[in-house]
Formats: C-alpha cells, structure tokens, sequence
C-alpha cells in the first residue's frame, strides 16, 4: 500500500494504515480510486465537475473516520454531492466498501489532509461543512495540532457560500470550549442556539458517528455545534 499511502505529501500527524486491508477491500479501493478520489493535480478543484452533473449543493465532510455519516448524509440527499476528506486509508477504504455496497455514486473523496483541498478548492462553492468528533490533541504542546484553528476557519469561511452551515461535534470539553472560543472570535462565523437542548441534542439529520457512538458507550455525552457563515 506503499504507493497509495505517499500520493500527495500529506501534513498530517498519525499513522494512514493501522492494519493491512483484505485482499478484497485492497482490490475494490484501487478499482474504485480512479472513479471516485479526488486529484489536485489539474491545480484548483471544480466540485460541480466531478460529479457528472450539476449536485443541487456541495457539502464537505472533514476526517469521515470510516464514513457513516458521510453515507447516510449521500442516501438522504441524492440530490447534494459530498465531499469527503480523510487521511487514514482504512477509513477511505470502509467508505468505498460501503459506497460500492450500497450503490452511493454521490460521494467523491479525498485521501489526505482537508486542508490541501481547502487551499485548492474554489471560493464561495461549499454549502455546509462537518467536522465530527476531530482529534482533541489532548497535550497542549499538541493544540497546534487541532483542525479547528483561527487559520483553518479562515480558509473554510472562504470556500463557504454566504448562509452555510458549518457542524462540528465533539465528546471533548475542553476541545469544546476551545472550538467554541474559535468560532466566537472569528469575525466570519455566527452561533445562533440560544437553548441547550440545541447542543445537547443531536437533530434527526445528524446522523450518529462511529465515534460518537464509542464516546457514548463509555458514558462521555457529546456536543452538537451549529454554526453559520456570515453573509458577506
Ligand atoms: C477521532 S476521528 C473521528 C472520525 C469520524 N468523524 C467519527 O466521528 O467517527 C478523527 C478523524 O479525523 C481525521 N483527520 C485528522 N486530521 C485530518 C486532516 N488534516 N484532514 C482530514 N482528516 C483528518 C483522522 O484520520 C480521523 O479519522
């Protein structure tokens, strides 16, 4: 897997393979990768060109893990195209696998660090954003480390349209409190929920994450954030 774990000189931290994929998820991930991986090598992404048609809207997951969510979001939006991205080619791997399972054609992803297809991807094209349940970084010599940072929001708040919804979920209060204070500073970003039933509960078109769900099972309840881009 040599090949498909050094394809785009990633910055991420951890390992991308933590055990060797079966013969047959190892075929289907390269049969499907052509078809369905995003490239940056044409230089900035058109996300209405991937597709084969025109979605109604494009919506952008960051770190899918093994894409439940990702999946679930495609089946009850035919009509949107999901973006993925995730490092951890066990993760791209179960996508796939589902995907192909499940006949989902409106997904495309990318196989490394959401920011290098941030930085390649068109402004104003992205209407809504998930970050599920992001490594908390736990060590503060490691916050730099957190995907959610003054200048990650900066280039998501660019590739936004003006509305958008951007969710993130955590099971982490301090990483909570920080993301909070991020979102509260950045200037493009609003936090409407005024009641906390609103981040307490996760809505009926949030559908649970693998995660989430190993959070839960030893008890740490999470929090649902729902935030919008400013207009501009
Ligand atoms: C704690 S896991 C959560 C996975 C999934 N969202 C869930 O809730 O089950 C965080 C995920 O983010 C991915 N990740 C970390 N840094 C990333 C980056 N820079 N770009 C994209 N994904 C990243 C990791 O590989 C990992 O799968």
């Amino acid at each position: 897997m040599k090949d498909l774990e050094n394809i785009q000189g990633s910055r991420v931290y951890g390992r991308r393979l933590t055990k060797p994929l079966t013969k047959t998820s190892e075929a289907r991930l390269r049969e499907y990768f052509p078809k369905y991986s995003i490239s940056l090598e044409g230089g900035q992404v058109d996300y209405t060109k991937l597709f084969g048609y025109n979605p109604r809207e494009v919506w952008l997951e960051i770190g899918f893990g093994k894409g439940e969510h990702l999946i679930s979001q495609a089946k009850a939006n035919p009509d949107v195209g999901f973006i993925g991205c995730e490092p951890f080619i066990n993760g791209v791997s179960g996508l796939v696998d589902h995907m192909v399972r499940d006949n989902v054609t409106n997904i495309r992803f990318f196989m490394d660090d959401a920011r290098l297809l941030m930085d390649a991807t068109k402004k104003q094209s992205v209407s809504r954003a998930f970050i599920l349940f992001p490594d908390p970084w736990r060590k503060k010599r490691h916050y730099k480390r957190r995907i959610v940072s003054a200048g990650n929001l900066t280039i998501l708040a660019e590739i936004l349209k003006d509305g958008a919804q951007l969710r993130i979920g955590t099971d982490h209060h301090d990483y909570c409190r920080w993301i909070l204070a991020r979102l509260m500073e950045d200037i493009n970003f609003n936090w409407n929920d005024s009641h906390p039933d609103e981040w307490h509960k996760r809505s009926a078109d949030w559908p649970q994450t693998r995660y989430e769900k190993k959070a839960l099972a030893v008890g740490r309840k999470s929090t649902y954030l729902t935030f919008q881009r400013k207009p501009r």
